[in-house]
């Protein structure tokens, strides 16, 4: 856990100078407390010293308390005595009426002062003496890193924006901003944006950090089609479907095909590509939201070397290492309220109604939607079903004059001894079309109508449910956390009602599939539904 206690040493150029028109810091954790030394060279000593403090303040998240140790007199008068009050109060001009030197960065660091409890710290003035040592010592450490021996060496360059450098005795080296990448890949699925939102608003608000959106999917990290994101690009868009950044499930960087690969027979290996890209923005980490098919695209990114955090989204809720992936709460819900409709012909025409969920080659939406909405049969692939125990089913109720039945078919369900449905589309095979396989053999085999709704993307649409809004949000905030804490080649999870990591590998091991045995279709059971099958 990042902490909230940070101690900010600033140095302007006597003893750590980083260079004409430099800037450097190094940050080390300590227990509950950071210390960030600042260390700048511009143009005159003022100048370095208020850029220094300013910049180590920006690496401190807002809300946080800040002990800054300053060796500069004029920098902690300003504050401490209320200089900076009778500036204010005298539109800027000093008690000689003269105009304040180097206005900018004094306003700079009133703001950052306001969005932090600061305390400001004089030290003595000077290297040798004892008060100044941990100020010299830490500005010192920054300069001694690669190769720069001291700051009567070469001038230490610039660290540009992309900072990260990690160097000699220093735990992590940055420049202003760290950045992170972030994109999404395949299906979409509601939570996505809440999940963007809550890693750039948890990175630059907390950490002063910069994010890099890559636009849909792989194929934008690709095409090195990507941009940065910042905090009024994610305003508005928690409780919108879909996602702002693009996706697709089409574009395998491994075996890259442009038309997407129902156009193109070969693919080209482009990862180096993809790396090069992830090189040439100053990236040192890439966020990948997705399913078991994206994850595993991640994995071998971090197997080249290149860190990854991932995010389990899918609404299959088929990804074996997380109790819950983001995007099912609401596919589930927005399956429910269908079920709830179809209710009304179901009963008013006394007909069989059939109704095909998504879900891939697991029943989870099938089973969680089918209770949730009274399916009096609900049928999953990890259960086999047999058309007699379906009938058998129906008749029960007629006997009992319920006229209508309602069934739940997943979309990778089958009956025993047979396989699941797929429609081909080009090369892409999609499973789908054993709601209607279901309705039909029923009508035939009962003479009662039936019909079939195949509810597809409907079930990907629309507005996350607030569970999804909650659960996206703490995935995408431990996330950044997981990055801070330079813990990649993880996935964020979900265990119980805890936020917490897995290793990638597991993330992609296999598919999640409902327990035919587990508690939940056991309730079912007991309360009447038919799994299409002797028990
Ligand atoms: O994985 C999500 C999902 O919606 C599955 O439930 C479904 O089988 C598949 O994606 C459909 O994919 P596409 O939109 O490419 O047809």
């Amino acid at each position: 856990m990042a902490s909230n206690q940070y101690i900010v040493y600033t140095d302007g150029s006597c003893s750590g100078n980083p260079g004409p028109g430099g800037w450097a810091a190094l940050i080390r954790h300590n227990g509950d407390e950071t210390e960030i030394a600042g260390s700048a060279a511009m143009t005159t000593n003022q100048r370095m010293e208020l850029h220094a403090a300013a910049e180590a303040l920006r690496l401190t998240p807002p809300g946080s308390i800040v002990k800054l140790h300053s060796d500069s007199a004029y920098l902690i008068n300003c504050f401490k005595q209320s200089w900076m009050d009778r500036w204010l109060k005298n539109g800027w001009l000093n008690s000689r009426g003269q105009p304040v030197e180097n206005r900018d960065l004094w306003e700079q660091l009133l703001e950052l002062s306001s969005e932090r409890k600061v305390e400001w710290i004089k030290v003595k003035g000077h290297s040798a003496d004892k008060d100044n040592t941990r100020v010299d010592l830490l500005a010192r450490e920054i300069i001694k890193t690669d190769n720069h021996a001291d700051s009567g060496g070469p001038p230490y360059p610039q660290i540009s924006l992309n900072g990260g450098i990690k160097g000699k005795g220093s735990e992590e080296r940055v420049g202003s901003m760290r950045r992170l990448g972030v994109l999404t890949g395949g299906g979409d699925c509601p939570g996505l944006n809440a999940v963007i939102r809550a890693v750039v608003k948890g990175a630059t608000y907390n950490y002063h950090m910069e994010v890099i959106g890559f636009n849909n999917g792989f194929r934008g990290l690709v095409e090195n089609d990507a941009e940065v994101i910042n905090d009024r690009a994610v305003s508005g868009i928690l409780n919108r479907g879909g996602t702002i950044l693009g996706t697709s499930n089409r574009d395998n960087p491994f075996d890259y095909r442009p038309g997407g690969s129902d156009y193109r027979d070969t693919g080209r290996d482009r990862s180096a590509d993809a790396l090069e890209n992830i090189k040439k923005w100053g990236i040192e980490c890439l966020v990948v939201i997705g399913g078991d098919g994206s994850l595993l695209l991640a994995h071998r990114f971090s197997e080249l070397g290149l860190p990854i955090i991932g995010i389990p989204k899918t609404i299959d809720n088929d990804l074996p290492a997380t109790d819950v992936t983001f995007g099912f709460d609401s596919a589930v819900t927005t399956a429910t309220e269908a079920i709830d409709k179809i209710h009304t012909t179901a009963e008013s025409h006394h007909r069989v109604m059939v109704v095909e969920v998504m879900g891939r080659h697991a029943g989870w939406i099938a089973l969680q939607a089918g209770m949730a909405g009274g399916g009096d049969i609900i049928l999953i692939p990890e259960i086999p079903f047999d058309y007699e125990h379906i009938i058998k089913k129906i008749d029960e109720r007629r006997s009992c004059d319920k006229k209508f039945s309602i069934i739940v078919v997943a979309e990778g369900a089958y009956p025993s001894g047979k396989e699941p449905v797929y429609q081909n589309k080009g090369k892409v095979k999609r499973l789908t079309g054993i709601g209607p396989i279901v309705s039909e053999e029923i009508e035939k085999r009962t003479g009662i109508e039936s019909r079939a709704t195949v509810l597809g993307h409907l079930q990907r649409g629309g507005s996350p449910t607030s569970y999804d809004r909650v659960l996206a949000t703490r995935f995408g905030v431990k996330a950044v956390e997981l990055f801070r804490e330079a813990r990649f080649n993880e996935m964020v999870c979900l265990k119980g009602n805890r936020i917490e990591s897995v290793p990638l590998k597991a993330a992609v091991a296999g598919t999640k599939q409902v327990d035919p045995q587990s508690e939940q279709v056991l309730a079912a059971i007991a309360v009447g539904t038919s799994f299409g099958c002797a028990f």
